[in-house]
């Protein structure tokens, strides 16, 4: 149970599966994650044909072979899959990652994941995409061991109308929501993921006094790492703070 993670203090989250040891968001940094980490954090977005991929950007170019700022859902599962998502970062092939592998993966290893929904509006409807995500969640019969969080706040609302049983946690970048109790109860979610500017003690301690759980993205300094820990923060993402 995800959930259940979040009664352990100090926790810390594969960003992108340890992007700074691995080609982000491939199985060999999920691999080189499991042991490292308390849970997987990976972004997951659309092809061309609907299929759920995990890759973060928008565009192919900074982490495929493809040198053109052709879109993720410009292309088909195929087309995709014929890239390298491995050689730009240390000369070694490694082939695409899709949402069904990833969690075949993680139940195989016990390994919670928080997966992020990349905004696909420009592309797909919300509940489409959304319904693409919980369904492959649910033929793993994995909705109580994942973590979905989004910038598209849309995504959010619709993944507790569809699938009330999947945790949901609030992403934010430059502000906190005026009311952020009252905002992430009529969600339903259970988190913020605040970045690290977001992240003061002040703010931190109202969040966790009322037993939401508070994660802060994306730290790399272990020095920082402990002031949050300290604050109260549950979890930090990082690129390379290993276990
Ligand atoms: O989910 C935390 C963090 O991954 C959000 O930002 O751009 O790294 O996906 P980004
Ligand atoms: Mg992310």
């Amino acid at each position: 149970r995800f959930l259940k993670l979040f009664k352990s203090p100090s926790l810390i989250a594969a960003h992108r599966g340890f992007s700074h040891f691995n080609p982000e968001n491939t199985l060999k940094a999920l691999e080189f994650s499991v042991g490292r980490c308390d849970f997987i954090e990976i972004d997951v977005q659309l092809s061309r044909d609907k299929k759920a991929v995990i890759f973060h950007d928008q565009t192919l170019r900074r982490t495929t072979n493809i040198d053109k700022d052709f879109k993720v859902y410009e292309l088909s599962y195929k087309e995709l899959s014929k890239l390298d998502y491995g050689s730009w970062f240390d000369g070694i092939y490694e082939p695409m990652l899709d949402l069904k592998t990833a969690l075949g993966f993680s139940k195989k290893h016990k390994m919670p994941l928080n997966i992020e929904l990349k905004d696909t509006s420009e592309f797909c409807s919300d509940a489409e995409f959304v319904f693409i995500v919980l369904s492959l969640i649910e033929s793993f019969e994995m909705q109580e061991e994942i973590l979905l969080s989004s910038f598209r706040h849309e995504y959010l609302a619709i993944i507790k109308e569809m699938q009330p049983n999947i945790s949901t946690a609030i992403l934010v970048e430059d502000a906190l929501p005026k009311n952020p109790i009252e905002y992430l109860v009529a969600l339903d979610a259970k988190a913020y993921n605040i970045s690290d500017e977001l992240a003061d003690a002040k703010t931190v301690k109202s969040l966790r006094e009322s037993d939401i759980f508070v994660n802060v993205y994306t730290i790399n300094d272990e020095k920082r790492a402990k002031e949050l820990f300290f604050m109260g923060v549950n979890a930090i993402f990082s690129d390379k703070l290993i276990k």
